[in-house]
């Protein structure tokens, strides 16, 4: 089953923000898995296990990962609960990547990739009994209306889970935070590869713009608003990251 199988590219003009995602994304997928736990120090993998904990499915049922990538969540999500994934991603190399490596973990029968784009989803209302998306809201054009079309997929009574970068609230966290995200993270990226240093140029300010324009406290009303209700929050790794997670109203 792990083979590309959508192809929903066909939006009339791609917004300069999808062109720029599917540039930065292209040159990544061998190298990505092992330079996002490197970059995080170890960090991110513990941060997709906090949240694929979160994700409440029962073996056999049908989860949909949106911005899969290389698909880490994805097989998380299956060795976890025995459930079916589809991943979903703008990008079709590492999709591509996705489908490389899950043959090699032998999980192939149980995910199938989708080219697509999160803010127009290529599924009937309710189709999934649960849905993660892991560092996207950074990339789309319209952060509320994707989490309606997010929530628009899942099954009333259906979890929804999200990894996100974060800002360290405490001022001396939070200066060391921007100093490694502004100068670290792209001289670690230079020393790898020209698309890494760019991808290392690009988070700093990706992360801070994110929050400056959407607080903690109002992206948890924009799930509400979006029609998940119970959603809590937890900050993990001194603020570094973030989990958020909630229940689809029934
Ligand atoms: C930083 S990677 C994260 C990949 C994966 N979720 C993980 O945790 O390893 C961000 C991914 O989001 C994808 N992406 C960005 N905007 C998207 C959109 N509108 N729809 C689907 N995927 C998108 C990119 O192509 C890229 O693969």
């Amino acid at each position: 089953m792990a083979r590309i199988v959508g192809m929903r590219l066909d939006a009339p003009t791609p917004s300069d923000r999808t062109t720029h995602v599917r540039r930065l994304f292209a040159g990544l997928p061998s190298t990505y898995d092992r330079m996002g736990a490197a970059l995080s120090f170890g960090q991110d993998p513990r941060w997709r296990r906090a949240m694929v904990a979160k994700v409440d499915v029962e073996a056999g049922g049908l989860v949909l990962d949106v911005a899969t990538g290389t698909g880490m969540v994805a097989r998380e999500v299956v060795r976890r609960t025995g459930a079916t994934v589809v991943g979903l991603d703008l990008t079709e190399d590492m999709l591509r990547g996705g489908v490389a490596e899950t043959r090699a973990a032998g999980l192939d029968d149980t995910i199938r990739f989708v080219l697509g784009d999160g803010q127009r989803l290529p599924f009937a209302d309710e189709t999934f009994d649960a849905l993660t998306f892991t560092y996207l809201l950074r990339y789309v054009d319209d952060p509320a209306g994707t989490l309606r079309e997010l929530a628009r997929v899942i099954k009333p009574g259906g979890s929804m889970a999200n990894l996100e970068f974060h800002m360290p609230e405490p001022k001396p966290w939070r200066a060391l935070w921007r100093l490694y995200t502004r100068v670290g993270l792209p001289a670690a990226g230079r020393v790898v590869s020209r698309s890494w240093f760019d991808v290392g140029r690009f988070l700093g300010p990706s992360i801070s713009d994110f929050y400056d324009r959407h607080p903690l406290g109002e992206q948890l009303g924009m799930w509400r608003r979006a029609g998940i209700g119970d959603v809590r929050a937890h900050v993990m790794s001194l603020g570094g990251g973030v989990v958020i997670w909630g229940t689809k109203d029934g």
